[in-house]
């Protein structure tokens, strides 16, 4: 049987191309994000280049709470059922502190951390009804520490990746699987304004690790592995002296 993937945050990036990645492994795509113009666009694309069984899209704000659960039921009928559903949709909007940024903090949250709870929250009533599914979490590395110029950004992130763990534990023996991706830098345009990407990847690269990922249904890995997982574990204990140049 043809499984099948919701991801939300489709149009652009991660999301649009992890969404050719999994149609080329044999998934049904739901796709969903604000700009339906973008997301047709994604859809001519990667029914051109990626050759899916089925590919549904539809308009929707993370923040619209209500409208995220219609959102999963429908694209679960569409679609006639849902396999994973990927919370990828972010923004990172370089909040500073004490600069007259509290708008870009609050929308940041709204977006990266209740959003995405709304999301994976409708996702854990859709696979508790169906008996099983796969929820898939995008945090960052900027969750591990508190990062200069990303305070809100690093807190919805790390915010979420806590939820996750929970839920995981709250649906233990439920056949629900979790699984939190924490990327590095992925050149998309979220990030391509900035001066200084580290160990930058392709999005077609980030997209093809998620994919085995994805499918492997690690419960938490850095994107790519290595060397984010040895950063990570660096980022934590490094003095705060060393972090306030980043
Ligand atoms: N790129 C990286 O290096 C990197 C690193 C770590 C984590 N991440 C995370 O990866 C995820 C994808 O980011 P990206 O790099 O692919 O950036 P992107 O190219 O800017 O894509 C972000 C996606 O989120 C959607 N989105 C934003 N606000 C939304 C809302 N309110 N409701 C629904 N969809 C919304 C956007 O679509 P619309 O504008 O059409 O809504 C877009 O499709 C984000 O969660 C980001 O924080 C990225």
């Amino acid at each position: 049987m043809t499984k099948s993937i919701l991801i939300t945050g489709a149009s652009s990036g991660i999301g649009r191309a992890v969404a050719c990645e999994m149609a080329q492994r044999g998934y049904a795509l739901a796709l969903v994000s604000q700009r339906v113009d973008q997301l047709n666009e994604a859809k001519a694309e990667i029914e051109r280049l990626c050759n899916p069984p089925a590919i549904v899209v539809r308009g929707l704000d993370v923040t619209d709470y209500d409208d995220v659960y219609r959102a999963v039921d429908e694209m679960a009928e569409s679609l006639g059922g849902l396999d994973i559903v990927f919370v990828n949709a972010g923004v990172s909007l370089g909040e500073r502190v004490g600069k007259g940024d509290f708008e870009k903090a609050r929308r940041t949250i709204e977006v990266n951390l209740i959003g995405a709870i709304a999301t994976a929250d409708a996702a854990a009533a859709y696979f508790l009804k169906k008996g099983g599914g796969h929820i898939v979490g995008t945090s960052s590395v900027a969750a591990f520490r508190g990062m200069p110029k990303s305070s809100a950004y690093s807190a919805s992130k790390a915010g979420f990746a806590t939820y996750l763990e929970a839920l995981r534990a709250e649906l233990f023996r439920k056949n629900i699987y979790v699984t939190v991706l924490y990327p590095g830098y992925i050149d998309t345009p979220l990030n391509d304004m900035l001066p200084n990407r580290p160990f930058l990847i392709s999005v077609e690269k980030g997209a093809a690790i998620i994919a085995r990922l994805i499918e492997k249904r690690v419960k938490s890995s850095t994107v790519p592995v290595y060397p984010w997982n040895v950063i990570g574990r660096l980022l934590k204990i490094l003095p705060t002296g060393v972090i306030s140049r980043f």
